[in-house]
């Protein structure tokens, strides 16, 4: 019998969490009478009871189109490895069963966890701990399996877009190449996406290691066509045959992962290297992450916040809410993030920019 459960926003933020917030909220209270107990800043609110509220219908009001988290989040507050500081040393402990212990004080009879795989992945670990869990797939970059989309993307793609249409104009204007730098680690969604509808000339991915040659030689045969200027998107993680990454700035016990940052300008002075044209960086960065949802996003936040409740309601616990087609299922959080939804280099959309004329960088 459920009476009280607690809701949490983890991992980097992206529009569309307040439209899963309020649809958990709304139907929580609206169709069971259920007690909602909103914790702040992901797992580290369930650190610290003061971090933990209750929400009302009144609590979401109005916070559909706004973008971020009302409930705060963090990407680096892992419990079964948290960073403190003893002896000046910056060292991580197993904190998870204070975690498990805080539920039970706050008498919490589910936990809807709202996150990307790192978050997701903390949530089945809980759930092991016998914490009761259901998740929603959260992330811009849409690199989560078992979801044919996550929320977010939409309305990060929108702005990648946007960007390229403005890009377009004053890339026309002064024959240059202008190079967008957008998020995507480990996949490439986002510039191959927004690419292909923002009619990039060349998007460079993590899934497909680049030749920088071959890039200036597309380069030169468009401007042997006349066409002056190029427009290139590189994804934050996409790097060159044999090499690596670019690292802004390295993992540490306090970051978990590494900051990614600077292919673009990684590419740009390769290519005034080998051609002589004007090259200019834009990095999109946060930007991508922030703004009003798109109605898409709002639409699938909403149908997975209601979607979560009615997994608790059916006991469906150790599942995420996630899209099939059209339809909402659910699927096993073990499933969704045994490894990331990466694009297929032979795929359909890949093919699709090729047979466009853009060029992939191989
Ligand atoms: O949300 C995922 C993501 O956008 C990645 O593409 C990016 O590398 C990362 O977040 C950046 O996160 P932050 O700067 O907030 O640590």
């Amino acid at each position: 019998m459920i009476k009280k459960i607690g809701i949490l926003t983890g991992g980097g933020d992206c529009p569309g969490l307040n439209a899963v917030i309020r649809g958990v909220v709304k139907s929580a209270i609206i169709q069971h009478g259920w007690e909602v107990i909103g914790i702040e800043d992901g797992f580290d609110g369930l650190l610290d009871l003061n971090k933990c509220r209750p929400l009302t219908l009144e609590s979401v009001r109005g916070i559909l189109p706004r973008g971020g988290t009302i409930l705060g989040t963090t990407n680096r507050g892992n419990p079964f490895s948290y960073p403190v500081e003893r002896d000046g040393q910056v060292v991580t402990v197993d904190l998870s069963d204070r975690v498990v212990e805080n539920t039970r004080i706050l008498g919490l009879d589910a936990l809807i966890a709202i996150g990307g795989e790192g978050s997701l992945k903390i949530a089945l670990e809980l759930a092991k701990k016998g914490v009761p869990v259901v998740g929603v797939p959260k992330t811009i970059d849409n690199d989560l399996r078992g979801t044919d989309l996550t929320f977010g993307y939409n309305s990060a793609l929108e702005t990648a877009t946007d960007a390229l249409d403005k890009l377009h104009t004053t890339a026309e204007s002064h024959h240059r190449v202008m190079i967008l730098e957008v998020m995507g680690r480990y996949a490439g969604w986002i510039a191959l996406e927004s690419g292909i509808a923002g009619g990039a000339d060349v998007i460079l991915i993590p899934e497909i290691p680049f030749d920088i040659e071959e890039i200036c030689a597309s380069i030169k045969k468009r401007s042997g066509r006349g066409r002056r200027f190029s427009i290139i998107v590189a994804a934050e993680g996409a790097f060159p045959a044999g090499g690596g990454r670019v690292v802004a700035k390295a993992a540490d016990e306090r970051n978990i992962i590494e900051r990614l940052g600077g292919i673009g300008q990684y590419v740009a002075k390769q290519i005034e290297q080998c051609l002589e044209m004007d090259v200019r960086v834009t990095v999109l960065g946060h930007l991508q992450r922030g703004g009003s949802p798109t109605t898409f996003d709002r639409s699938l936040g909403s149908r997975f916040g209601t979607k979560a409740v009615a997994m608790v309601a059916a006991g469906e616990f150790g599942r995420m809410a996630c899209l099939r087609g059209r339809d909402i299922a659910t699927v096993s959080i073990e499933d969704a993030t045994s490894e990331l939804n990466l694009v297929d280099p032979d795929g359909e959309i890949v093919h699709t920019a090729e047979d466009l004329g853009i060029m992939m960088g191989r």
